[in-house]
């Protein structure tokens, strides 16, 4: 299935409505190009000041797949946006939580968009992440109007959110099941409840995920969730496009030269994503780590997000004195926003040092890159799990159990030199290649995803 033509599409008008961090705002770009791919016209629904974080940090889409996209903000009451507490034991970005507590605010302007729109079309497909359910609930009162769920983690992590030990009886011998404690706060389960009924009204759900790697999982999730709703599950990752576009800034550009003067598989990728601050004293532990490995490394530097990412200023985290002048033959620090995927995708790159974030790993996946897995909330541990006992491509930083403890300049060395030197991390590259192989041919026409893809696409223009 390619571009549908005009009668096909049939007047079908796609809503993608996604949650407020950048993770998951993320995402829903990414799958925003890919639907309107097929030549339906996509809108793209936040507040103003979301959607302005969207787009100045697309990586790796195409500039002309992003303006066929129709940007529309609404409105959300004023929110406060404090900074991450770097000192925190729990690495949860708590400080997002009044936006998050804000955008429920959005249901009554997302209703009237969704009227009006649903007067222009035949049929309008909203797809939501499922933190947005309280705010599209609207969509049942609209007669031609129906929802989707898009999750943003893989099936893995989902079975233990929905059913905890789902997996045990069913899934794979894992070294262990570690219960959910230190993952969320008890107050964003409170915002997760919010959001449960509504959830119920959605007519399918999509993952960013692979069929070919998550299967177990998935017929898991299929089972249990539909529950004779007659539900259906559209594995269609990963959406991030075979073909990435170069960054269009200098700076960013500036990472990408550096690499491009290193051997071969010779550099460590090191970045936590946008929602961990790490205290000064884990920073100077992984600062010296890295130097006393003596592999090379690219290293992301950047303080978590705060609900506005626009507004008051952002903490300088500080390395030790003198490092970055010590290590400047070695390695790179970087403060800005960093391109990801072209990073991964870079010759040079040979591993990941991870949060494991799923866009992390999905994204490190599809490159062949290796992961040294080091989670801090939410699904991180559990996709850890899958990542470095299912589909054994990673080794792990720091157990779960000791994520209140510092982590040593010792340590990181270690897992460093294993990931980047030996011959067990030799092995674990090898496989990971293999993945990423297995996931190139999945979104190629007819593959796994694509075809899943199709499916959905047909099924929403039926
Ligand atoms: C975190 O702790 C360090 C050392 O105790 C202190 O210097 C710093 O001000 C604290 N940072 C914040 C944001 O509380």
């Amino acid at each position: 299935m390619g571009r549908l033509s005009n009668e096909e599409c049939g007047e079908v008008g796609v809503i993608m409505v996604p949650f407020a961090a950048q993770g998951h705002l993320n995402q829903l770009m990414q799958l925003s190009c890919l639907i309107s791919s097929y030549g339906l016209p996509v809108s793209y629904i936040s507040s103003a000041t979301h959607i302005r974080q969207a787009r100045v940090r697309v990586n790796a889409l195409n500039p002309l797949d992003v303006a066929k996209i129709h940007f529309h903000d609404i409105p959300m009451p004023p929110f406060a946006s404090p900074p991450p507490d770097p000192n925190s034991s729990s690495k949860f970005p708590e400080q997002l939580q009044p936006a998050w507590d804000a955008s429920l605010a959005q249901r009554q302007p997302f209703a009237a968009y969704l009227r009006e729109m649903s007067h222009k079309f035949r049929r309008v497909v909203v797809v939501h992440d499922p933190m947005m359910s309280a705010v599209v609930q609207d969509v049942t009162s609209i007669h031609n109007a129906e929802s989707y769920a898009f999750n943003c983690i893989p099936a893995f992590a989902q079975t233990f959110f929905i059913g905890e030990g789902l997996l045990d009886s069913s899934a794979e011998r894992l070294k262990e099941l570690q219960s959910l404690e230190g993952c969320i706060p008890e107050k964003v389960f409170e915002f997760v409840a919010v959001h449960a009924e509504p959830l119920g009204y959605r007519a399918g759900d999509l993952y960013n995920t692979c069929r070919l790697i998550e299967a177990p999982y998935l017929d898991l999730l299929e089972k249990e969730e539909t529950g004779g709703k007659n539900r259906k599950i559209w594995a269609i990752g990963p959406i991030l496009p075979t073909k990435l576009s170069s960054p269009a800034t200098a700076s960013q550009n500036k990472f990408l030269e550096w690499l491009d003067q290193q051997d071969p598989k010779s550099v460590i990728y090191v970045s936590f994503g946008t929602t961990v601050s790490l205290s000064d004293e884990q920073i100077k532990e992984l600062a010296l780590g890295l130097e006393q490995s003596k592999v090379k490394f690219l290293w992301v530097l950047r303080d978590a997000d705060k609900g506005d990412i626009f507004e008051g200023d952002v903490r300088r985290a500080e390395l030790p004195e003198g490092f970055e002048e010590r290590v400047k033959e070695v390695g790179m620090v970087v403060r800005d926003w960093a391109p990801q995927p072209e990073i991964l995708a870079h010759e040079s790159t040979g591993g990941f040092m991870s949060h494991c974030g799923w866009n992390s790993c999905i994204e490190s996946i599809s490159m062949g890159v290796p992961i040294a897995a080091w989670p801090m909330h939410s699904d991180q541990p559990r996709n850890t799990m899958f990542v470095t006992q299912v589909l054994k491509m990673g080794i792990v930083v720091r157990e779960w159990d000791q994520r209140t403890e510092i982590v040593r300049a010792s340590a990181i060395e270690k897992v460093v030199r294993r990931l980047m030197t030996s011959e067990e991390g030799e092995e674990i590259r090898k496989r990971a290649e293999e993945l990423a192989a297995t996931l190139r041919q999945a979104t190629e026409p007819g593959g796994a995803s694509r075809l899943e893809l199709d499916s959905f696409v047909a099924h929403i223009t039926r």
